[in-house]
């Protein structure tokens, strides 16, 4: 049997040129987890992105691990490990994350690249040649014990506004007053608690105050896409002749991780200066892979464009500093930089206590559907930079009953009888029905909602046009037609309207949710689906396949243990901007604000002796230890620590003891905590035990042993 399909006008997406579109998120520092702080933008983009590939567009897009800096050193330096082994396994970590929740990059590289090297180097070599480098002695703050100029984050002490101790360089956290790091009173660095010293060292700085500069940025502000941005953007630049924009100090001293300045020994470029040209770097990569080539996407007068989503945090490096380095070193420019707001969960910041700081990797283990929060984030997106709430018990409902309630339950619904009644073919002439000719009229609006970046609008009209499907099957009854023989052909058409308005909202979904479309497209038996095929339908030569269940609802109980996870997860190691910003040149650049919650020091909090002193720490010997019946974590352990009597210790250490491994050995314990009493018993002190910052990537646990010579009671200090 031939059956032709039915052809309609072209609506959507075919006619139009073939665009060339570079696309970027920004790059996570290799010191974090990924949470879902980061997953707003790369969802966000990654919409964006699958949306003009549907198009038929040729759509790069690119993202790396943002590698270099003094935190990441600093955290590397912690684990003991060398950052190059840190950022290879965060790497890792991270690349595990983005494919989860089915991110597409084309390529994922690293800011610690031989091309990010040379293309920094080019960039600098053009700016120096410009005359727009300067090399200016600056004095800054000196750890004397660390042997390094500090950070501004790495630099604490009293407020100088209300005395609250061990605040932050820039700002109180107690009493919200900002300042410099020079007004803190009694500072003290946060790495070795030395009290800092002024010392001076010649930097190198892009001389962003050049007039040419400034001309540049004021012409290139107004092609902006988002008006918030082209206000702030003024707001920097200030009225002609205010001369507001400061020099970029792009330098940094060496002890640092990064790329040394060619010509300047000991000096490093700022990792907020090779970051950005990692997109660059992790593109020209993908070239070489490809075969493309990477130098004409470059150019100045190329007919390709080039995207990058941010948070509105760190719009300042990509509005400023990006494109008048590109612009001044010869290259191109961004065609627009879209910047998104900030997420909450809540309504609140995401915070450790309450287990709403949510990593990735929490929410693929606790069984999670990615795919649920791709549905829930771009329901809620759009083209300001607003902030985004994750309402936890909104997604869980409007997750059930969008996408699984109204979308999935019409195929559910139609395929039964089709493939029972008709044997799984479509009834073509259906395929003129008013209501399928609306939802084809709609598609082209929605690929433009997308297109906006107004996705909340894309879902919006999406849901609706769900609804009038839903109506249509309500008011249809195929369970009664159904019924009567007579009424076949009526049955037919009712779900065979139903099954070809499936699919086209399967194509208005598909940039949000991909997998799912991927098994709607095996269910139907069609090529994978794009912005044009709204005007190909379904048709009677091409059966569709058995209805295998397309997504499940959320089980209240998977939030509970979603947030159960999160719990008191460690925050991030993650130090953005705020942290890494040491000396840019101007104020706007110092008060970038961390995507979250307010990033935590990699470093402990510091104590005095006197603190330290009040712990009583003594060499014990481990006389006896056992089992605990009915606990799988814990041993018992009997210590000598040269008192009268023994002490009882319980300790969680019985996944890596065998028990008669440790009797006789010494270890260290807190002899003076107070006793606690557990199920199991009285435990009256603690054995020290060393495990690693993410127990769940690197497990292991490993008690201390002093060198031999030490007795029972000594005091360890
Ligand atoms: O703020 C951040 O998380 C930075 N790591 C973003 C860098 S984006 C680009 F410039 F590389
Ligand atoms: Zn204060």
């Amino acid at each position: 049997m031939t059956v032709s399909a039915p052809h309609f006008a072209a609506q959507a997406g075919t006619g139009a040129a073939r665009r060339r579109i570079l696309v970027t998120s920004a790059l996570p520092y290799a010191n974090g987890q990924i949470h879902l702080g980061h997953m707003v933008e790369f969802i966000q983009t990654d919409v964006w992105v699958r949306a003009m590939r549907m198009h038929g567009h040729e759509v790069h897009y690119v993202g790396a691990d943002d590698t270099h800096g003094t935190p990441i050193m600093l955290s590397a330096e912690k684990e003991g490990i060398t950052p190059k082994q840190l950022i290879e396994r965060v790497c890792r970590e991270h690349t595990r994350d983005l494919g989860n929740f089915l991110i597409s990059f084309d390529n994922y590289y690293s800011t610690d690249s031989e091309e990010n090297k040379t293309l920094c180097e080019t960039i600098y070599g053009k700016l120096e040649q410009a005359g727009l480098i300067d090399a200016r002695e600056i004095e800054q703050a000196y750890d004397p014990v660390k042997e390094m100029f500090l950070p501004d984050r790495f630099i604490k002490g009293e407020c100088p506004k209300c005395g609250a101790k061990d605040q932050y360089g820039d700002s109180c956290e107690v009493c919200g007053s900002t300042y410099q790091p020079t007004d803190l009173v009694n500072p003290y660095s946060a790495i070795s608690g030395a009290t800092p010293v002024r010392r001076k060292s010649t930097h190198y700085f892009f001389k962003l105050s050049d007039a040419r500069c400034e001309n540049f940025l004021r012409e290139w502000v107004s092609g902006l896409a988002q008006p918030e941005a082209t206000n702030k953007m003024r707001e920097w630049l200030g009225e002609a002749g205010d001369a507001k924009l400061g020099d970029w100090d792009i330098s940094r001293d060496a002890p640092y991780f990064g790329f040394e300045i060619p010509g300047a020994p000991g000096k490093y470029f700022y990792v907020w200066l090779d970051a950005p040209v990692g997109y660059y770097a992790s593109f020209k990569n993908l070239a070489a892979k490809r075969g493309f080539d990477f130098e004409e996407w470059i150019q100045p007068g190329t007919n390709t464009e080039q995207y990058h989503f941010i948070g509105k945090d760190i719009l300042y490096f990509h509005t400023l500093f990006w494109p008048a380095m590109l612009e001044f070193a010869g290259y191109r420019t961004p065609t627009n930089v879209f910047a998104h707001g900030f997420l909450t969960v809540d309504g609140a910041k995401m915070s450790k206590s309450r287990g709403t700081f949510i990593t990735a990797n929490s929410f693929i283990e606790t069984g999670l559907n990615p795919e649920w929060l791709r549905y829930y984030f771009a329901a809620k997106l759009n083209a300001t930079m607003e902030d985004l709430d994750l309402n936890l018990d909104d997604f869980q409902a409007r997750v059930n009953s969008d996408v699984v309630g109204k979308y999935v339950n019409i195929a559910s619904r139609a395929a039964g009888f089709l493939i029972k009644r008709f044997e799984g073919r479509v009834q073509d002439s259906s395929m003129h029905h008013p209501l399928l000719a609306t939802l084809r009229a709609a598609i082209p609006q929605i690929a433009a909602h997308y297109e906006a970046r107004e996705y909340s609008r894309a879902v919006r009209q999406t849901m609706e046009l769900a609804d009038a499907v839903n109506g249509y099957v309500d008011t249809a009854k195929p369970w009664d037609q159904a019924k009567d023989p007579a009424n076949a052909s009526l049955l037919h058409e009712t779900v065979s309207v139903s099954l070809e308005a499936f699919r086209l909202l399967s194509i208005a979904l598909k940039p949000v949710l991909p997998a799912l479309a991927a098994k709607v497209e095996a269910f139907l038996g069609v090529a994978p689906l794009a912005w044009a095929d709204a005007d190909t339908p379904l048709s009677s030569a091409q059966p569709i396949n058995a209805y295998q269940h397309l997504m499940t609802r959320i089980d209240p109980k998977q939030i509970e243990a979603l947030i159960e996870a999160n719990r008191g997860s460690l925050q991030p190691t993650e130090t953005g901007a705020a942290a890494a910003g040491t000396a840019a040149a101007s104020p706007a650049a110092s008060k970038t604000k961390p995507k979250t919650a307010p990033a935590s020091d990699a470093q402990s909090e510091i104590i005095s002796i006197d603190d330290f002193a009040k712990i009583d720490l003594r060499i014990a010997l481990i006389v006896e230890c056992k089992a605990v019946e009915g606990s799988d974590k814990l041993l018992q352990l009997t210590l000598d620590v040269g008192e009268e009597k023994t002490r009882n210790v319980f300790s969680g250490i019985k996944s890596a003891y065998r028990p008669e491994d440790l009797v006789g050995k010494l270890t260290v314990m807190v002899a003076n905590l107070a006793p606690r009493k557990m199920k199991f018993g009285l435990s009256e002190g603690m054995v020290l035990a060393a495990s690693s910052a993410d127990e769940k990537a690197e497990p292991g646990l490993y008690i201390l042993e002093p060198h031999s010579g030490a007795k029972p009671g000594m005091r360890v200090r």
